[in-house]
């Protein structure tokens, strides 16, 4: 285990066990659809390649990349820094996301496709902090991966200060590593 780590919440093994699982649903959900799948950068790039490759059906990849105005907590002044490059309209579209935490980013993406005419507009995300939602964000993700207790998380994808995306595992760093 990484010595910044204090915990382990899940390992290589759960991860890829659910993704599996969430591939047999994906795979029948889509079955003949042909979908865009868009991942959100940075944090979902792990998730996304591991995930993309249980989706045994037909289909396209792209990515949007956004981010807030302010700081690296979102804060729901969303901007896209790099659009996606398919068309979407009449497509069927399913976004992948590595966290579902305060909402404002998943809301933001959502609404930004929207404006562009999908056939449907779907969303997974790894995991769900449903503890953390801002109020007045009723949005539901349609697939989870799992739901996760209100803590910070580092690793598959995940980061604190742009480290940490390399683990296998998804981990609580220990108090002391903080910064800010
Ligand atoms: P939201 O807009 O608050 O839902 O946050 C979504 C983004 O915040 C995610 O895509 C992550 O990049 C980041 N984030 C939220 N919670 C965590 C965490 O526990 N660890 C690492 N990044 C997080
Ligand atoms: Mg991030």
């Amino acid at each position: 285990m990484d010595k910044d780590i204090e915990s382990i919440l899940l390992s290589e093994e759960d991860i890829q066990n659910r993704i599996k699982e969430l591939g047999q649903i994906l795979t029948e959900e889509y079955a003949g659809k042909n979908p865009v799948i868009i991942g959100v950068m940075k944090g979902v790039v792990i998730f996304f390649s591991d995930m993309i490759k249980q989706i045994k059906v037909p289909c396209q990849m792209d990515f949007m990349w956004i981010s807030s105005y302010a700081g690296t907590t979102s804060t729901g002044n969303m901007v896209v820094r790099s659009d996606i490059s398919a068309d979407i309209e009449g497509r069927h579209v399913l976004i992948l996301e590595d966290i579902y935490d305060t909402g404002n980013s998943l809301t933001f993406v959502r609404e930004h496709l929207l404006k562009k005419n999908p056939a449907s507009l779907k969303i997974c995300t790894l995991l769900d902090k449903p503890s953390r939602r801002k109020h007045g964000i009723t949005l539901q993700a349609d697939y989870v991966g799992f739901e996760v207790p209100n803590a910070f998380v580092v690793g598959y994808g995940l980061d604190y200060n742009e480290y940490y995306r390399n683990l296998p595992y998804i981990g609580i760093l220990k108090p002391e590593v903080y910064t800010d």
